[in-house]
Parts: structure tokens; C-alpha cells; sequence
């Protein structure tokens, strides 16, 4: 077990109709004007934009608005959002929507509040002094972000998808209500719930210092988020189901699923965002098409983690060996996977990346990492390759 720093500022407003108290929130935050901003079409399309409108008229708090934000949101959209702020002397972001405009809001935050090019930031070239508050009306439950310390940004040049991450940029609040998410594709849903699994599996899959309360709360955690995606599969419109998954998506990302441990893996997320860079793909997808490869890359170095796993979270009888029940579990998993349709492989994935793609995402990841990837097993540029191939 190993000291730890556990910080979760984000007040939480959660429940039906939770969305109608967006005014009074922030205006308990004592700005002066607010950038209002979202992603392509659903939150206008469900009217929501008007209700969180109209809510913050009644509260007398005056905004500018700017949607457009796309799944793996780019910094050219980050760059107008900078401008906008300051030419409306912006100083509160409210972020409706998921985890890109989450993440595009932070990212806003981190310009308009420091000098120079946001950018640089996600380089690691230097660390953000400050950023503008951020409030959050979640409406997928999948990346986390509305109580994370993370912003993930694609840099149109290049396709470099980078995340930053730091306490600053944690959201003041967060509205979720449950029933938001009824509007969410089949797939978004999948993708979401595929993303709050990896979270806690990023955190449990270590080489040490668990702690057994952690490791009950995740093992907890992924066995609910397993039940509900399957409810929400037959059933989208279950609310219960809904509500289970949106309180798993902020619980798996906030740090409560690492307490204790070296800090997790994220190796699959770093391989991951070099699919997403490269291909657009949805984050959730990408996750579940390189888990398995990476499990079975990764298993026999983490073993008694693995085998834990198979028991308690997939069920698997212990017999045989531990690599036997360790494999079982792995592929429990992947079965999971494919039952609420999702890829367990690039082809699967829709992808046929070339040798030379797989090079070139190696090689990005390696360079992100400073080519020391993970805690299950550490990996280097040729193992990141050797999983792309798989
Ligand atoms: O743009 P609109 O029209 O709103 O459509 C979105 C988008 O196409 C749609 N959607 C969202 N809410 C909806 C809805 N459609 C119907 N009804 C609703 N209520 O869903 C699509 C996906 O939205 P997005 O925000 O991209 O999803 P998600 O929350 O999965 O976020 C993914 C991004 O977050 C990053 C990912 O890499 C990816 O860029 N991550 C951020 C993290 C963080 N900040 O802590 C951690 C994660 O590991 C992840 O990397
Ligand atoms: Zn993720």
C-alpha cells in the first residue's frame, strides 16, 4: 500500500431535472459572464441548450455560446474558444456535453488563463499556472472528465492526440442526470460504459501497493457497470440502469478506483490514443479493440492480478493453473465485449492498419511515454508495436 493525495473538488448535482438548477450553480460561482459550450447537434437537438439557457437568464447571468465540439476534439476549436473568452471577457466555462467538450472547455480554460500557446500544455513543454473555472452538464457517461484532472486534445496537424493533465482544471461542478443519456446511440452507450471499465481496469491491472478496500471498491465497480450495460442494452430507456452507469462513469475516473496503488497502468489508454489520433475512432471502441491484446501481451508479469480478476470480477471458477484461470478471465472479457458489441480487434474495429501505421503509432506512444509505458509490465516501443500487431 503506498501514501497517497485523494482531491475530488467537484460538487455533484445528481438526479432527474438536476439540469434546471445550472443558473443557481453558477451563479454561487460569482462570474461575470459565461461561455456556453457543446458539441455537434444532441444537446441543441434535445433542447437542452434552451433549458440551460433559460435557466441561467433566470439566474441573471449573461453567456456566449460556441458548439461544434467533435468526438476527439481539436485544438482549432480550442484556439476560436481562447478568442471568443477574451473577447467577451469570459471568466466560467460551462462544458454541456461529454468528455470531448469537457475536455475542450479545460482546454479553453488553460488559454484564455495563461499566456502563450495552449498547446504546449498537452507538448509537455511546460505547466499551467492556472485556468478558468469549468462546470459541467454531463450528457454521456463514459470519459470521467467531469471530476477528472484530464483534457485530451487532437492537434489537427499531425493527428497527435495528447493529454494533460492537472488539479487546476477539475471541474467546480458537475449536473448529471441520468435521464440525459436516454437520447445516446446504442454504440455511445457501449463506448461509455467500455470506457468506465478501462478506467478502474487501468487502476487494478498494477505491479503493486494495493490496498484491499480499493480493490474491492473496483472489483465492485466493474461487476455494476458490467450488469447495467447489458440492461441498457435490452432496456436504453431504464433509468435505474442509466443512473448506475453515470455515478460508475465519475467514481472509475476520479481517483477513488487508485487509492492506494502506484498509480495505474494506462498503457491501453496511451495505445489507444494513437488509434484515435490516426483514425478518428471512438475512445471506448478503441479501448476494447487493444485490451485484449495487451491483457495477453502483459498477464503472466501481473499474474496473481490477473487471476483475481477472473474470480472475483468475471467469475471464472479457480482450477488449473493461475495462467489457465488468467486467460479464462481475459477472454470472460472479451466476450463481454462482443455481447453489447464491441471490438475486441483492429479488424473488428473497422481498421486495417498498414506496417508502417503501426510503426508510426509505436513509435508516437513511445515518444508520449518517454518509452516506459505501464505498471502491469513496463513496455517499450517494440512491445507497444508487438501489441498493435496482435
Ligand atoms: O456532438 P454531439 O452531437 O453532442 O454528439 C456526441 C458525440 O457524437 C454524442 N452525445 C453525447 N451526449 C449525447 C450524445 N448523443 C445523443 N444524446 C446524448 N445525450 O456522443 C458522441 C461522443 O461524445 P464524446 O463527448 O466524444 O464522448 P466521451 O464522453 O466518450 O468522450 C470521449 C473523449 O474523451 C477523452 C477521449 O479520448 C475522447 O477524446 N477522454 C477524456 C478523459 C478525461 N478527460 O478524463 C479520459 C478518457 O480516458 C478519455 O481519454
Ligand atoms: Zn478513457
Amino acid at each position: 500500500m503506498y501514501n497517497f493525495e485523494y482531491f475530488a473538488p467537484t460538487k455533484v448535482v445528481f438526479g432527474r431535472k438536476t439540469s434546471e438548477q445550472t443558473g443557481q450553480l453558477v451563479k454561487e460561482e460569482k462570474c461575470s459572464k459565461v461561455l456556453i459550450h457543446y458539441g455537434g447537434n444532441s444537446a441543441k437537438r434535445s433542447g437542452l441548450i434552451d433549458s440551460i439557457k433559460r435557466s441561467l437568464d433566470e439566474a441573471g447571468i449573461s453567456y456566449v455560446e460556441l458548439g461544434g465540439v467533435v468526438p476527439n476534439p481539436r485544438l482549432s476549436l480550442v484556439y476560436q474558444g481562447i478568442e471568443l473568452c477574451r473577447k467577451e471577457n469570459v471568466d466560467f466555462i460551462l462544458a454541456v456535453g461529454g468528455g470531448s467538450v469537457i475536455d475542450s472547455s479545460k482546454a479553453i480554460g488553460y488559454g484564455v488563463a495563461n499566456g502563450g500557446d495552449v498547446w504546449d500544455f498537452y507538448d509537455r513543454k511546460r505547466q499551467a499556472d492556472t485556468c478558468l473555472p469549468i462546470g459541467v452538464v454531463l450528457t454521456i457517461a463514459a470519459a470521467g472528465s467531469e471530476m477528472s484532472d484530464s483534457s485530451v486534445i487532437t492537434k489537427e496537424e499531425g493527428w497527435i492526440k495528447r493529454a494533460y493533465n492537472s488539479d487546476l482544471a477539475r471541474p467546480r461542478f458537475a449536473v448529471m442526470d441520468p435521464e440525459l443519456t436516454m437520447t445516446l446511440p446504442d454504440y455511445q452507450t457501449a463506448c461509455g460504459c467500455t470506457d468506465i471499465l478501462m478506467h478502474t481496469m487501468e487502476r487494478y491491472f498494477t505491479s503493486g501497493g494495493n490496498m484491499e478496500i480499493t480493490d474491492s471498491i473496483a472489483e465492485a465497480l466493474m461487476r455494476t457497470v458490467m450488469k447495467y450495460a447489458h440492461v441498457l442494452k435490452a432496456d436504453p430507456g431504464n433509468y435505474e440502469a442509466r443512473a448506475e452507469i453515470m455515478w460508475a462513469g465519475s467514481l472509475s475516473h476520479n481517483g477513488l478506483t487508485g487509492c492506494g496503488n502506484d498509480g495505474g497502468d494506462f498503457a491501453t489508454h496511451m495505445l489507444e490514443h494513437e488509434i484515435g489520433g490516426m483514425f478518428d475512432v471512438a475512445h471506448g471502441a478503441g479501448l476494447a479493440a487493444v485490451w485484449g491484446s495487451w491483457a495477453r501481451y502483459v498477464y503472466k508479469d501481473c499474474l496473481p492480478r490477473f487471476v483475481r480478476f477472473a474470480v472475483n470480477v468475471m467469475g471464472i471458477q479457480e482450477g488449473g493453473s493461475p495462467e489457465e484461470t488468467a486467460l479464462k478471465g481475459i477472454e470472460a472479457m472479451e466476450d463481454f465485449y462482443r455481447s453489447i458489441d464491441m471490438p475486441t480487434s483492429f479488424a473488428e474495429l473497422g481498421l486495417d492498419p498498414t506496417d508502417e501505421q503501426m510503426k508510426t503509432m509505436a513509435r508516437m506512444c513511445s515518444i508520449t511515454t518517454n518509452d516506459n509505458a505501464g505498471s502491469a509490465r513496463i513496455l517499450h516501443e517494440a512491445d507497444m508495436l508487438a501489441i498493435y500487431e496482435m
